[in-house]
């Protein structure tokens, strides 16, 4: 998503959520509860798990440069920013309002860009998502094989009938990532997203479960 919802004053009051220790294994996925934590999502060449707050550094130095950042909200500018961030996470999680991922490649402990998926509307059926990786990993295959478990998990687990995300229209990666996905171009949402002095115009791109399931169920992972 453009506009993340974390904003630096309300990490404060930091819960007691998991700092350190993923929790779940894929058996679990079925059972778990994901409020209570994230479950451990694995596909090839990546881990999908909560983050720790030791992400932070590796997060840090990933997500604030100049091409990472330039069409999504201002990360925090600090390893301790990003670790206020984490925890607030941990907390939104718990509330049952929101999920993010940390993206781990197999030859990784730390997480190198995340996945999150936030409640438009109660219950989640409508989210909107969205996502960051180190630009070192572009074009690796990382964000593909990760969004393909988060948009199965959102779909599966969370209750999402319908992913929403917004790309500005001058972000070409991030358009290409997600029209590479399926995802249909619903709109151009004029103006609506401030960035650095001025306002861009964003694309409104849309997943349906059915869409989904079907394309799948036909071509694989892809909706094309
Ligand atoms: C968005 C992001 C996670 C995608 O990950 P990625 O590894 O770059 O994505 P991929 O390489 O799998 O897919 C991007 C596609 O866009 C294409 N692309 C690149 N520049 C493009 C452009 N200017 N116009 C159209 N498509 C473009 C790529 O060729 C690629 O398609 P291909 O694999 O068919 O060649 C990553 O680029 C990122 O973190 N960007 C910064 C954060 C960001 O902008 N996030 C918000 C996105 S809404």
């Amino acid at each position: 998503m453009e506009k993340m919802p974390y904003q630096p004053g309300l990490a404060e009051n930091p819960g007691s959520g998991p700092q350190g220790q993923a929790q779940g294994a894929p058996s679990d996925l079925a059972q778990s509860d994901w409020r209570t934590a994230l479950p451990v999502l694995i596909g090839r060449g990546l881990t999908l798990r909560e983050l720790r707050i030791t992400d932070a550094v590796s997060l840090c130095a990933l997500l604030t440069t100049p091409e990472v950042a330039r069409f999504i909200s201002p990360p925090p500018t600090t390893v301790e920013g990003f670790e206020g961030f984490i925890t607030w996470t941990h907390r939104q999680r718990r509330a049952g309002q929101y999920v993010c991922f940390a993206v781990v490649p197999d030859e990784c402990d730390a997480a190198v860009g995340l996945f999150q998926i936030r409640e438009l509307e109660p219950g989640f059926v409508t989210a909107e998502w969205g996502f960051a990786i180190g630009s070192q990993y572009w074009g690796s295959g990382l964000f593909e094989e990760g969004a393909e478990l988060v948009i199965d998990f959102a779909f599966s687990h969370i209750g999402a009938q319908r992913l929403e995300a917004r790309a500005a229209v001058k972000n070409g990666r991030g358009n290409g990532a997600l029209a590479k996905l399926g995802a249909a171009r619903e709109a151009i949402l004029r103006r609506s997203f401030f960035k650095d002095g001025e306002y861009l115009d964003q694309n409104l791109w849309t997943i349906l479960v059915e869409d989904w399931r079907r394309a799948k169920a036909v071509w694989g992972p892809r909706i094309h």
